[in-house]
Formats: C-alpha cells, structure tokens, sequence
C-alpha cells in the first residue's frame, strides 16, 4: 500500500502520519509528499524525515486540469494507492477525482456537516457553539461532503480562546488520523486477501 499526502501549511498531520509509518502502527509506505506551496513549513518537515517532496503551484500551469493532470502522472508513475489530504487547501478537481475516487481521504477540523470549509476551527468557535470535533472522510466532488469515515467531538469550553481550542482540535486530529488510517488500511489489506 503506497501513500501520497498532499499538503499546503504546517504539516503536523503530515508529521503524525509519518512517525505512524515509521513505528509500523501504519501498514503503509509513505511515498511521497506533494506540496501546493514552495515555501510550507511541510516540506521542510518531510525533507528532515527524508521523505521525497514534489512542490509545484496551479498557477505554474494554463488550468487547473492541467495542473492535475501532472500530479496523476506523477501519482500514477508511483503507483499510489491511496491520497491522504492533511491539510490541503485546495479542491480537488475532476482529473484527480475521476482517478482516485474512494481512493482519497480528508480530514476537516469540525463535525461536518457543520463549519465546512477554508475556517472550519474558527467558524465553530465564534458561532458559540457548545462542541466542535473533528471529521474525517471520503473525498467527493463537493466541499467537505463525501461520507464519513470518523468524527470525534471537542467540547468548548467558557474559558477556551480561538487559539486553545485551535490546540484541542489538533490534538485530536494527530490522534485521529493515523488510528483511523491505520485500521482503513488494515481492513483493505485483508480484504485484498481474501
Ligand atoms: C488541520 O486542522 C486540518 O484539519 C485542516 O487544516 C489543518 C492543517 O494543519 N484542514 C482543513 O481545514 C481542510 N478544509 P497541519 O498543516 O498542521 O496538518
């Protein structure tokens, strides 16, 4: 099982994703990272785990379908199996959905359907809400809408700020991810068994 994380800032789920590999806890080789943006902290946190990097931006082509069309060729070169969005800030147009359609998982910092979107964290917080979580799911062509795979809830509390619960949600996620990776990619090895 061959895994691409596509990527746009931080990476601290590209990061948890990655140690969960290197233990074994994720039955899966991390092949590459790809990177929307030249300059995201991500790639320098794939670089120090030696994991290959290929960063290009749309705007380096004539369409969005072209820019698509060059991940698949380099995604198909690798024989990906599955795409894992951590943080990805972009939607996925039809050239990639087409190929890897139920072969492409995101997670979103709300429990969707609720707060979807670029501000998932913050557009819970201020519409005071009582619990926010964490989502994730299947890949369609909507935003933040293909089918559940996973969701846990975050309370909010009276005295939490923007930034703490920003902590809570992704102290979650880096939890979350790689557990329900873990046993998706389990549960697809034993099928391809049987
Ligand atoms: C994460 O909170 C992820 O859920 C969110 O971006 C953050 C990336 O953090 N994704 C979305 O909002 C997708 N709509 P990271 O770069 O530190 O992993």
């Amino acid at each position: 099982m061959k895994l691409a994380i596509f990527a746009s800032g931080n990476g601290s789920n590209f990061q948890a994703i990655a140690e969960a590999v290197a233990i074994g806890a994720i039955e899966a080789q991390l092949t590459l990272l790809f990177c929307d943006k030249k300059d995201a902290y991500v790639i320098k946190r794939a670089r120090s785990m030696s994991i290959p990097v290929i960063s290009f931006s749309p705007n380096d082509f004539e369409s969005k379908a072209m820019y698509e069309a060059e991940i698949l060729h380099l995604l198909e070169e690798e024989q990906i199996d599955l795409i894992v969005l951590a943080g990805y800030m972009r939607i996925i147009g039809p050239t990639l959905l087409e190929v890897f359609s139920k072969r492409m998982i995101n997670i979103h910092p709300s429990l969707l359907p609720d707060f979807p979107g670029l501000h998932g964290i913050k557009d819970a917080f201020y519409a005071n809400v009582p619990e926010t979580g964490v989502t994730i799911h299947y890949v369609d062509d909507g935003v933040d809408t293909g089918p559940i795979i996973a969701q846990e809830k975050v309370v909010i509390d009276m005295l939490d700020t923007l930034d703490s619960l920003e902590k809570k949600i992704h102290n979650v996620e880096h939890k979350l991810f790689p557990t329900v990776l873990a046993k998706l990619i389990k549960n697809q090895q034993g099928e391809g068994r049987s």
